[in-house]
């Protein structure tokens, strides 16, 4: 019986994941997030309350740093499929598989999160959507980058180590195009933040066993870098979704899937 719950759980984590993905890349504009200041200090905003509403693009910038096997570091916009990129500490790099979905040209919002390595004081800025997964320092899992606050830790690399990259800005910006790469771990290192592959669902440990059906497609029929067109064996979930609608599972995908609730700091 058990196990019969938990394929059906991982089976709407896929459906999810893609439905979600196929709405950002049918969307034009990116997505339309409302913010409301809710503390202001001699006259200025300190934190705002945003909601995202629809369509949401769920990855990276394309300005987006990626560190490459010889230790260089390249847009995320200029990695091609194959290239060898750093996925977590103690050098561990591996092949960019696929792009789950991207898009080159258009602006688009990203929630600018500004960390600092709490041993060197280096720091870095990582453009990432908020219902984007990113590595907790502290709680040793991934989060919803828009749950994160200023005072937080993330996973941050250092010296081919994770080190607690602290949060000291949190900023809504717009930057161009959006890139969501596939790795066989489902991690990659962003900016020297260590982030997941995945968004929207909560859980990035069954997000990748999940994802390994596609990773299983891509394995026969090669990846895409545009990836504009979702190929039709995942389309072909959506209506594995929907059944699962009419039998009463919409509780149990709401408790995994991002709320499109986040807080920032500043607007750029
Ligand atoms: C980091 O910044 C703090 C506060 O400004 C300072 O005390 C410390 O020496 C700095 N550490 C390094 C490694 O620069």
């Amino acid at each position: 019986m058990k196990s019969k719950f938990s394929t059906t759980v991982h089976l709407m984590f896929i459906i999810l994941l893609i439905k979600i993905n196929i709405r950002s890349v049918n969307s034009v504009s990116g997505y339309d997030s409302t913010c409301t200041c809710n503390s202001v200090n001699s006259g200025v905003c300190m934190l705002y309350t945003c909601s995202t509403t629809t369509r949401s693009p769920s990855c990276f910038s394309g300005s987006s740093e990626i560190t490459l096997a010889d230790g260089t570091t390249k847009p995320l916009s200029h990695i091609q499929i194959g290239d060898k990129v750093l996925v977590n500490q103690h050098n561990i790099y591996e092949p960019i598989l696929s792009f789950i979905h991207a898009k080159p040209d258009g602006l688009f919002s990203f929630l600018a999160i500004q960390v600092q390595s709490t041993k060197s004081n280096l720091s870095s800025t990582i453009f990432v959507s908020p219902n984007h997964l990113v590595f907790d320092f502290d709680l040793g899992k991934a989060l919803f980058a828009g749950k994160f606050h200023v005072g937080d830790r993330v996973q941050f690399i250092e010296n081919n180590e994770i080190v607690p990259g602290k949060i000291i800005n949190i900023k809504l910006t717009k930057q161009e195009g959006y890139y969501a790469p596939l790795t066989s771990s489902g991690r990659i290192v962003v900016n020297g933040v260590v982030a997941s592959n995945y968004a929207t669902v909560s859980n990035h440990e069954l997000a990748h066993q999940v994802m390994g059906i596609y990773r299983w497609w891509i394995d026969l029929f090669g990846g895409s870098l545009l990836n504009e067109e979702i190929p039709w064996m995942l389309q072909m979930m959506l209506y594995v979704e929907q059944m699962i609608q009419w039998c009463g599972g919409q509780t149990i995908i709401k408790n995994y899937i991002y709320d499109g609730k986040f807080e920032i700091s500043s607007i750029a």
